[in-house]
């Protein structure tokens, strides 16, 4: 994968670009107001990034990250998006997004739902539990970095953390485990999607999401997370 579709250029979507910028991806970026605004951002990342409409970053990525909150009747470039890895980052948020029912029950996850929006791609829960921007408070001056940077670490580091992906596809765990090995992560595969409530807010790996955890202690806490509302 030489390129990544990043829709969504908020604190998320713009430091994974620069994440991924670091790593040697190029990144071709989207918001919902258009490129213009994209203009500055994508100028600070360098030569690797563009801006472009959603449409366009869906087509353009080998994989594309959806990187904004669900909303049930969101318009989404399902077409561009077929057949491929799509990355949804979003955790459900009531208190921002509003209630689902069928989540609250317990019926479905969120990210089930993400892929009822999108059933000809590959949707992979990822990148969901690491900040995206600074340590608060902050205690020495890389804590001024998100936890997505401040955390990378080599492969074999002693230090190295591990986060969660969770797919109803094989080759999506995949190539999320390259992405995030490339970016500076061990993976741990918590799917299918079914199952990715195990990673969501509130369950016992949650609190870790500021300064990370190793892949033995995120194992651990996946298989003690009791159902709740999430
Ligand atoms: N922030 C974190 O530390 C963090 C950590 C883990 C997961 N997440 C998840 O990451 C997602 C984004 O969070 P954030 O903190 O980055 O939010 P944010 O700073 O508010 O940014 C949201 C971005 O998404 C764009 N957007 C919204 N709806 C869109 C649509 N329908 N099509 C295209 N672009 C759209 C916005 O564009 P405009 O500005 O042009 O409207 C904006 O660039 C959320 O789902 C959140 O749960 C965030």
């Amino acid at each position: 994968m030489t390129t990544l579709g990043i829709i969504g250029a908020g604190q998320a979507g713009s430091t994974l670009a620069r994440a991924a910028v670091a790593a040697g991806y190029d990144v071709v970026l989207a918001n919902s107001r258009g490129p213009e605004t994209l203009r500055d951002l994508v100028a600070e990342l360098g030569p690797r990034a563009r801006a472009a409409r959603a449409e366009q970053a869906a087509a353009l990525g080998d994989v594309v990250v959806l990187a904004f909150p669900y909303a049930p009747g969101a318009r989404l470039p399902v077409e561009e998006l077929a057949g491929k890895v799509v990355i949804d980052n979003n955790n459900y948020m009531p208190w921002r997004d509003g209630n689902i029912p069928d989540v609250d029950a317990g019926r479905k996850t969120i990210h089930e739902l993400r892929q009822e929006q999108l059933p000809a791609s590959k949707v992979v829960k990822a990148f969901t539990h690491v900040q995206f921007h600074e340590r608060h408070p902050i205690r020495v001056p890389s804590d001024a970095l998100p936890a997505l940077l401040r955390l990378a670490r080599p492969a074999g580091a002693p230090d190295r953390k591990a986060l969660v992906v969770s797919s109803d596809s094989p080759d999506a765990v995949e190539v999320v485990t390259r992405l995030y090995d490339d970016l500076g992560f061990d993976a741990v595969d918590n799917s299918p999607l079914s199952e990715s409530w195990r990673s969501a807010p509130g369950t016992p790996m949650w609190r870790h999401h500021v300064d990370g955890q190793g892949r033995e202690g995120l194992v651990h806490d996946l298989r003690r997370a009791q159902r709740g509302t999430t």
